[in-house]
């Protein structure tokens, strides 16, 4: 059975990019009727800041964690799981303040796990997620990021999430963007069509 991984970011009722995550979610669903589909938006959820503990029962082998240590371990064990279940994972990513949300950034905190999705190797990080797994990371932003611009250098945005994702071997990641949200109803209508333009390409 397929699985879908869907992650919104956004606290927002009117959010672009968890409308844009969920028709393409919604697409998936009708193209995989017996597919199964989870949902978190981490800005509802009190995904914990990592603490002293979790540190050193991230370093602990799983052989020799305590029983308080497991129970640490609980939450990021059971997102990592999902992580590595999921055949597709979708993200809807506000660009707040050049970046991402703290909430998806907490989330991003427990899933990325030494000897669960990453290993430290000789060459570097390796990623462990299995191979044949598709990202679709959509983000919605006030302004527009056009690469090779003076605007461009600021997005941290995709950067950073090509980045970790990928060193936890999710390489195969496509970002949609719906920019301009900030300036004035019909460049953010523009911004949104773009991006209806860009996901429907995808799904063709
Ligand atoms: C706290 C905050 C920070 C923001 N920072 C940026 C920013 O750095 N660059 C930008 O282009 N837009 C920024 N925006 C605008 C949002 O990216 C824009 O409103 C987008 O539509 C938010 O996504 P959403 O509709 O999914 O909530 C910010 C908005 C908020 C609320």
């Amino acid at each position: 059975m397929p699985t879908l991984l869907h992650v919104d970011s956004s606290p927002r009722s009117a959010s672009i990019s968890s409308q844009l995550a969920g028709e393409f979610v919604q697409q998936w669903q009708r193209r995989n009727p017996a597919g199964a589909v989870i949902h978190h938006n981490t800005s509802r959820e009190a995904i914990p800041y990592v603490s002293e503990a979790a540190v050193e029962a991230f370093f602990t082998p799983a052989g020799t964690l305590s029983e308080e240590q497991k129970r640490v371990l609980a939450l990021s064990d059971r997102l990592v799981d999902e992580l590595l279940d999921a055949d597709v994972i979708v993200l809807g990513v506000p660009m707040w303040n050049l970046g991402i949300p703290a909430s998806l950034k907490a989330w991003i905190d427990m899933i990325v796990r030494e000897g669960r999705t990453f290993a430290f190797t000789q060459q570097g990080v390796r990623g462990l997620l299995p191979p044949g797994k598709r990202g679709y990371v959509f983000s919605a932003r006030g302004g527009a990021y056009p690469e090779g611009t003076a605007a461009g250098v600021l997005d941290l945005q995709e950067p950073y999430l090509r980045a970790i994702l990928g060193a936890i071997g999710l390489t195969d990641v496509r970002f949609v963007h719906a920019d301009n949200q900030s300036c004035g109803p019909q460049a953010a209508a523009d911004g949104v069509a773009h991006a209806e333009a860009a996901m429907a390409a995808l799904l063709a």
